[in-house]
């Protein structure tokens, strides 16, 4: 078996070589001009991926506390909020929400569905006065769809409700232009397609955004983003960062940079196609088949095959990491990431070794057909 896990989960991800050793390196204070360059330019990176001008805020937490702090941060209790939900990434919304008194108001589709726009569109024209925020995902890693965040953006950009966008796994995946379309809180985390270790998260605010929390009376302490931001004025935190983290952070946003985000991007997509060409030549059937995001693929565990020891098979053999199914779709479905780091190299591999054990459960294929399609993807390295 090989040393080296093959992580093709979909958050962690795999991190670079230079991007993990950087963690190693000696400890340095924070208060001091060496932390400001590398936390200034870290924010100047973060605000290239976002495509904002605006301000970026990072926590030391993960994609949850980004999101908790959209809901302390921009709201007050009983305000009316729409939340979207077509995953479990959309019902941790529902949850935070509720949990923080605000009046809950949903539409969902089932698991593997794209979330219905005409009828949010509808909902919004027809409902949407008095409504003080609406909460989606630019794609729910549970289920692989994406959502229409530009065409809810625009239809909220003239009025008083803020669209708050959950990018955890979206972020250099799926397109968000932040400024343009006006989006109002856009969330995300470390350890996705920005391939850094997981423990950071960040919030992008819009000027809309900034005039409602100065509003907002939702209790917080340290996701108060008005302090962040009174401290980022003099380029200083104020709590102590996760220094190693934001270290490689820096590393790993110059990668993206140096490549430029639309080619990053777009070596993504490219990898999603050839993943999804290489299900079907082994007859697997996707699970969310429309508005798939670029960043991972569900698909369906096969009648017959145990989807557990199928998982557990590909690492425990061949240091081979795939996801189960979330909730409901646990045993039901695996996916498969090709987001940030992971490359061709990886997905060869990865799906050598799913050939190997899924004929070793039972299930009839052809050995070498999806390998050979993902073999003659060019420039789709890492
Ligand atoms: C779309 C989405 N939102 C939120 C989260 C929550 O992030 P975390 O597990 O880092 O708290 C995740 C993590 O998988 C995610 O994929």
């Amino acid at each position: 078996m090989r040393e080296e896990p093959i992580l093709l989960t979909p958050g962690p991800t795999p991190v670079p070589p230079d991007v993990l050793k950087t963690m190693g390196e000696p400890m340095i204070h924070h208060r001091t001009p060496q932390y400001q360059k590398i936390f200034r330019e870290t924010l100047e990176e973060l605000r290239y991926v976002y495509q904002t001008k605006g301000d970026v805020i990072i926590f030391a937490s993960s994609g949850t506390g980004a999101m908790e702090s959209a809901v302390a941060n921009t709201l007050s209790p009983g305000e009316r909020v729409l939340v979207l939900e077509a995953g479990v990434f959309g019902e941790r919304f529902t949850k935070i929400t509720q949990r923080y008194g605000q009046k809950v108001e949903r539409i969902s589709v089932p698991y593997g569905q794209p979330m219905d726009t005409d009828r949010v569109l509808e909902y919004l024209k027809s409902q949407g006065r008095g409504l003080a925020a609406v909460f989606c995902q630019l794609s729910d890693t549970s289920t692989g769809i994406r959502m229409e965040v530009e065409q809810f953006a625009r239809a909220l950009a003239k009025t008083e409700t803020l669209l708050i966008v959950d990018a955890v796994s979206g972020l250099a995946v799926d397109p968000l232009k932040f400024d343009e379309w006006g989006v109002d809180v856009a969330l995300s985390g470390s350890q996705k397609a920005l391939m850094a270790p997981p423990g950071l998260s960040f919030a992008a605010v819009s000027e809309k955004a900034w005039r409602k929390i100065k509003l907002a009376r939702n209790p917080r302490f340290y996701f108060d983003y008005l302090l962040a931001k009174e401290c980022y004025a003099q380029w200083d935190t104020p709590f102590t960062p996760a220094i190693s983290i934001v270290r490689a952070l820096a590393l790993s946003l110059a990668r993206i940079q140096k490549e430029g985000l639309e080619a990053f991007m777009a070596r993504e997509a490219r990898l999603a196609e050839a993943v999804r060409e290489a299900l079907g030549a082994l007859g697997l059937e996707l699970f969310t088949k429309e508005s798939q995001t670029a960043g991972l693929t569900a698909v369906q565990i096969p009648k017959g095959v145990d989807g557990a020891k199928l998982l557990s098979r590909l690492m425990n053999e061949f240091n081979i990491w795939m996801a189960g199914g979330q909730g409901s779709m646990k045993g039901k479905i695996m996916r498969i990431a090709h987001m940030g780091y992971i490359g061709k190299d990886d997905l060869i591999a990865g799906f050598d070794a799913l050939e190997t054990v899924l004929g070793d459960l039972g299930y009839k294929l052809k050995k070498g057909v999806s390998k050979e399609i993902l073999e003659q993807q060019q420039g789709v390295s890492r």
